[in-house]
């Protein structure tokens, strides 16, 4: 039997970082409404000469050294993104090419902020299958070129990164299981419309989001996604050592957690540091918590991301 096993994490932070006291300037919110309803302090975002690509690059070669392979070695490479660096190719390929990669295969899912999980889940099933051997899967995100300025409930909440990780086949199991749902009929509450049409934009290129029917939603979806996960393993949630929960609301999470009787200790929380990051914020927290040797090997974690569409999904893994 084949499994896959994550081998080594990476994530980058652009070194631009923005407080809530600085958005304060600019738009009419302040610190103290923004920690109180969403747990965010502060969020990074890109330097205007750097795209979803160039992210997505420094935090490869993170999880690719942290795996001991050479860049050479990746057969596989999906990246999760909604702020591609263009309408086409594919921000995978363009990543493949910054990597010198040849031979690999490489293409972008998009399940915006569950897209990570999504690229995740689609890995482990080539790994699985015996047509991947090392396959890297990226989240990466510039969210602040697609925030709307004059909407404080929307443009305070998301920050940029990427996070990485390299999945190997393995004799033992690695990724536990996977468990991927959409509601398409959600599509219109957490969406970016605007499309291109001769050369000009159609609809608004900016996030638009109904954040608390999108709320209501992720709680139920969050506590419905782990307990499937847990059921199909046959597990309780007091043998999950780690839940890293898509960081888009402290709120959100810690309600999550207390579902589940999780205590504040194993659960991650990244999101006053990096804000919501979509698709990159579960291997940027994924790698935050490696990196402080927080994760030891055999520990159970339980991964859970929402985004729009609503998409949303888990994965259990051991570590
Ligand atoms: O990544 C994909 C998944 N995304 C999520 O999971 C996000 C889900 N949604 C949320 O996290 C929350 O709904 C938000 C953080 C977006 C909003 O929190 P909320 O507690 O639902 O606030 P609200 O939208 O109901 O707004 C409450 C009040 C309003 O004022 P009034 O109408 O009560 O006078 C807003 O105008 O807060 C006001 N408000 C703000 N005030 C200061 C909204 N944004 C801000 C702001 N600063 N930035």
């Amino acid at each position: 039997m084949i499994y896959s096993r994550i081998s080594g994490t990476g994530s980058y932070l652009p070194d631009r970082v923005v407080t809530n006291d600085d958005l304060a300037k600019i738009v009419d919110t302040n610190d103290e409404w923004i920690v109180s309803r969403t747990g965010i302090r502060e969020r990074h975002y890109a330097a205007d000469d750097q795209d979803a690509s160039d992210l997505a690059l420094i935090a490869s070669q993170r999880a690719i050294a942290a795996a001991g392979v050479n860049a050479t070695d990746v057969d596989l490479i999906i990246v999760a993104t909604s702020t591609p660096d263009m309408i086409f190719p594919s921000t995978a390929c363009i990543l493949q090419d910054k990597l010198g990669i040849k031979h690999s295969v490489a293409f972008d899912v998009q399940a915006v902020c569950a897209g990570f999980v999504f690229g995740l889940a689609t890995a482990d099933k080539f790994i699985r299958s015996g047509a991947s051997k090392c396959a890297l899967v990226v989240g990466t995100e510039v969210f602040s070129r697609i925030m709307n300025w004059q909407d404080r409930g929307t443009c305070v909440l998301f920050g940029d990164g990427a996070g990485a990780v390299i999945l190997k086949a393995s004799d033992s199991p690695g990724i536990l299981s996977t468990h991927l749902h959409t509601d398409g009929s959600y599509r219109n509450a957490l969406c970016t419309p605007g499309t291109v049409e001769n050369g000009k934009v159609r609809g608004s290129p900016m996030l638009r989001m109904e954040g608390s029917a999108v709320y209501k939603f992720a709680v139920k979806a969050f506590e419905e996604v782990a307990w499937e996960a847990l059921n199909v393993n046959m597990m309780k949630p007091g043998q999950i050592d780690w839940f890293i929960c898509h960081q888009a609301n402290k709120r959100i999470i810690t309600h999550a957690a207390r579902k589940l009787d999780l205590p504040d200790d194993k659960v991650v929380m990244t999101v006053d540091r990096h804000g919501n990051t979509s698709a990159a914020s579960i291997p940027l927290a994924l790698d935050v918590t490696v990196r402080e040797g927080k994760i030891k090997t055999g520990d159970t974690v339980l991964l859970a991301a929402l985004g729009g569409g609503f998409a949303w999904g888990a994965t259990m893994l051991r570590w």
